[in-house]
């Protein structure tokens, strides 16, 4: 049979980023063996690249990015740069430019993980958080900057288009998982974009009349998340409260070294992109000791994007026996990313 060609974007970016994105690349490699061809296309982007020539993301490597079928992401950041400038000039640039639309963010509180809660219970639930709207695409201003006077604002953005299309993705999700979708939002203060959340999602539950939902304000939510994690299946939020919610959540299934996630385009107009939801942990960076399990487990989000399924769920159940087997065990970078690898 003829093996079908993906062309990869590679963006391993700053501080753990690079000593990660390699374990992550030869877990794809290994896991799509003999079932597709994964070319590789690295680009230099973050601090180091910004600190050399001052270029954050030139429109050639935008433009060459677009072309590709998918995007690994390391994380981006480091305490030489101005906070902001490589968070909103890149990754934001990128998730907006790629009408990253769809932020997904799993939950999982895997066998052998200690969770922080006396009594975690089964927790296993996605976050499906708006990705291009909300209070994080840059509508607002500021004047009189630096005087007593001055004036900031950020302006939400909620269009029933954008939180039409997020909320037929969570109920497509929550068919495929316990059938069960949880809006998140503050209605009874933010009363505009609040109510047309609701009426968004009310509409679309009709195409979905096996799929239960219900209403959470997010002061509300932040509380089950940890009290009652297990009682979520699907949680659909808008930019903002799913940022908050989902590094909870990554806390309460034992730390950000186990959250994958992914920034995607489901509508396939260009490629969408996978990562760790941690950052560059500049505190332990270049020591080869950051946990590669999240930026693993954020390849077979990308392989189940493509549709490799299989694929996937090797990579998850690789991971799983992994945790589960050595988890609290010492180990390198490199020999997190070996372990599983002998798995596959
Ligand atoms: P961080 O996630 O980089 O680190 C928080 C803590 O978790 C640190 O103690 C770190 O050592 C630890 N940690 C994170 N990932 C780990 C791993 N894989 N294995 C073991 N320990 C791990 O968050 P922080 O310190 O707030 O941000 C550092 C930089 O990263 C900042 O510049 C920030 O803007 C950026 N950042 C980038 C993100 C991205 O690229 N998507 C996401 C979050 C932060
Ligand atoms: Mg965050």
């Amino acid at each position: 049979a003829e093996k079908k060609t993906y062309n990869i974007a590679v963006i391993p970016g700053d501080g753990i980023g690079k000593e990660i994105t390699p374990e992550a690349q030869a877990v794809l490699e290994k896991a799509t063996e003999g079932v597709a061809e994964f070319n590789y296309t690295d680009f230099d982007l973050g601090a180091e690249r910004y600190l050399s020539d001052g270029t954050i993301l030139p429109d050639e490597d935008l433009e060459l990015i677009k072309k590709q079928d998918a995007i690994l992401l390391g994380a981006v950041g480091d305490p030489r740069v101005k906070a902001g400038i490589l968070e909103r000039g890149l990754l934001l640039k990128l998730r907006f430019a790629l009408d990253q639309y769809i932020n997904l963010r799993p939950s999982k509180l895997y066998k052998g993980v200690t969770s922080p809660l006396a009594n975690p219970g089964d927790i296993d639930f996605v976050v499906v958080r708006e990705g291009t709207e909300g209070l994080y695409c840059g509508a607002g201003g500021a004047v009189r900057r630096n005087t007593p006077n001055e004036v900031a604002t950020e302006v939400s953005i909620n269009t029933w288009f954008g939180a039409e299309r997020v909320a037929r993705y969570a109920f497509q999700l929550a068919m495929k998982r316990k059938k069960h979708v949880t809006l998140v939002h503050k209605k009874n203060v933010l009363t505009n974009a609040g109510d047309m959340w609701q009426r968004v999602v009310d509409k679309v539950a009709q195409e979905f009349p096996e799929v239960e939902h219900d209403y959470l304000h997010v002061d509300a939510a932040t509380i089950f998340i940890v009290t009652d994690p297990s009682r979520f299946d699907v949680i659909l939020t808008d930019n903002l409260f799913g940022d908050i919610l989902t590094d909870e959540a990554g806390a309460v299934v034992g730390g950000v070294g186990y959250s994958a996630s992914g920034n995607i385009n489901a509508s396939n107009e260009y490629p969408s992109m996978f990562e760790p939801i941690h950052g560059s942990a500049p505190d332990i960076a270049g020591k080869g000791i950051a946990n590669p399990t999240a930026a693993i487990l954020s390849t077979a989000m990308l392989l189940r994007h493509l549709g490799f399924d299989e694929q996937a769920e090797r990579i998850d159940a690789a991971v799983q026996a992994d945790i589960l087997e050595k988890g609290s065990t010492q180990r390198t970078t490199h020999e997190v990313g070996q372990d599983i690898l002998a798995r596959l």
